[in-house]
């Protein structure tokens, strides 16, 4: 495909996000998909991955997410849709789809990513979660989900049975130490691991204050 085709897809794709994306506030919203972009597409220029497949996969990576469909089935179903009426290569849109069914963090369970661009676009979200920014999305989520921001009194997730860990309440303080402070050691890429390093070492001082104001001590 020529570079004005897919610049026109990559047009339709940012517009398409927008509508389905807009005014989210689980921390999906449109302008988490613009960072994603534009990291995807800094990652991918230092790591030599294709370009157009890493745009387009950050792009719509977020439309077919659980929390915004019925199912993850039916939201990969929609996406598989609106490529399909795109004019691009079939190759392409299967590399796609693959990047976005695969890319979720689901408790580091998931098999490493096939292709680059795929390390590419996930490392890119990763990164939205580990730092200054990070830190907003968490506690915004939690209100959202109506969790405290950190209750000393709640149970640690690891020590609940799996029934609990599913119904329970958790803090923002939680999900900090379940997820967001051990995704530094999920990153694939070189380029990628030199940005979290950085902005894991300042979401983990937020943290550490964050404990220290709590327990009534001054810095
Ligand atoms: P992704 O699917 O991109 O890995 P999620 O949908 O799990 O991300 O989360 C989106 C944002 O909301 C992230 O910044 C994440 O850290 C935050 N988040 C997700 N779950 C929670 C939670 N239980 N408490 C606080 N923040 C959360
Ligand atoms: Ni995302």
């Amino acid at each position: 495909m020529t570079t004005t085709t897919n610049d026109s897809v990559l047009a339709a794709a940012e517009q398409y996000a927008r509508d389905e994306l807009g005014g989210d506030v689980t921390g999906h919203d449109w302008w988490h998909i613009h960072r994603v972009v534009r990291m995807a597409r800094h990652l991918a220029e230092r790591e030599g991955a294709d370009i157009f497949i890493c745009v387009l996969a950050a792009l719509l990576h977020d439309v077919a997410d659980e929390k915004l469909n019925d199912s993850k089935e039916s939201g990969l179903r929609k996406v598989r849709d609106w490529l399909a009426a795109q004019p691009m290569e079939e190759s392409d849109r299967a590399h796609v789809m693959d990047i976005i069914a695969n890319m979720s963090y689901n408790g580091g369970a998931n098999p490493p990513m096939r292709t680059l661009e795929g390390q590419v676009v996930q490392d890119a979200d990763r990164l939205d979660a580990i730092g200054a920014i990070a830190v907003a999305r968490a506690f915004l989520y939690a209100g959202w989900k109506g969790d405290p921001i950190y209750d000393p009194e709640l149970k640690p997730r690891d020590a609940m049975t799996p029934g609990e860990y599913r119904t329970g309440k958790s803090t923002a303080i939680n999900h900090f130490h379940e997820k967001l402070l051990k995704l530094k050691d999920r990153i694939n890429t070189a380029s990628g691991r030199e940005i979290a390093e950085e902005r894991h070492a300042y979401m983990a001082e937020y943290v550490a204050r964050f404990m220290q104001e709590w327990d009534g001590i001054g810095s």
